[in-house]
């Protein structure tokens, strides 16, 4: 694991654009799994002035969505999908034949999940994954307990997630209770994973994910025994330097 400690937001979000536009440039079809969340927007916003300047292509990847509330339709503006649309699918001309979604209908949610694990293992994993660090240590909505090889699937989300969430929904009593998720297991995998942290409420969990007792309790801490792993943070999150 790779800790990368920058000044401030700005810097986490040109440092997180640079490692994204690399791997495409190497790989141009890149799988990449997208987290929304309000720390990887710096990020989204880098890549698609790049993108508008002509030094970015991303336009081949497949971007491969990472959570999603369940009940909530893509053209619902809450939508997980949405927000990814809105911030990094349009902005960097992703078309949709190059996105692959989880369910949001409970009706179809297993079967939605399964094709998502197949399309995840039809391209031999995913190149990179892009994640931010939840309160309580989720990644996706893995949320805890979760181990490593905790598959895509439906969760109940806990108090922690659904406060954290408050504030997109307009207050706790309206975030939805259940999501979808991309595996600990496919997420693991990945062969880089960039995990993006900002901010001095993340230094307790940051601190946990990086020194802590690898534990279901923690889910992120399974980050330590994964292969290919950046964590960029800035220094208002960085526990040994914040
Ligand atoms: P945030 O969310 O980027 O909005 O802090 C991270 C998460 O909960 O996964």
């Amino acid at each position: 694991m790779k800790l990368i400690v920058v000044d401030d937001y700005e810097a986490v979000s040109r440092a997180g654009a640079d490692v994204i536009a690399s791997i495409i440039g190497r790989k141009p079809h890149s799988a990449i799994v997208i987290a929304t969340g309000d720390t990887p927007m710096g990020i989204y916003e880098q890549l698609a002035a790049r993108n508008a300047r002509g030094d970015v292509d991303a336009s081949r990847i497949l971007a491969f969505q990472l959570d999603e509330y369940l009940g909530v339709p893509p053209g619902d503006r809450r939508s997980l999908y949405g927000w990814m649309e809105r911030s990094f699918l349009a902005p960097l001309d992703i078309p949709d034949a190059n996105v692959v979604r989880l369910p949001w209908d409970e009706g179809l949610a297993e079967e939605g999940c399964a094709a998502y694990v197949r399309a995840v293992e039809a391209v031999g994993g995913f190149d990179l994954a892009v994640l931010g660090l939840g309160p309580n240590g989720h990644l996706g909505f893995n949320e805890p307990p979760s181990g490593p090889g905790s598959r895509t699937r439906l969760v109940d989300l806990t108090n922690e997630s659904i406060e954290s969430n408050a504030d997109y929904w307009g207050g706790p009593d309206v975030v939805p209770r259940r999501a979808v998720t991309a595996g600990m297991d496919l997420l693991l995998a990945a062969r880089q994973i960039l995990l993006v942290v900002s901010g001095e409420h993340k230094q307790d969990i940051l601190r946990r994910t990086l020194d802590g007792p690898v534990t279901p309790d923690v889910p992120s801490s399974y980050l330590q025994q994964a292969g290919g792993v950046i964590v960029l943070a800035d220094r208002a999150a960085s526990p040994s330097v914040g």
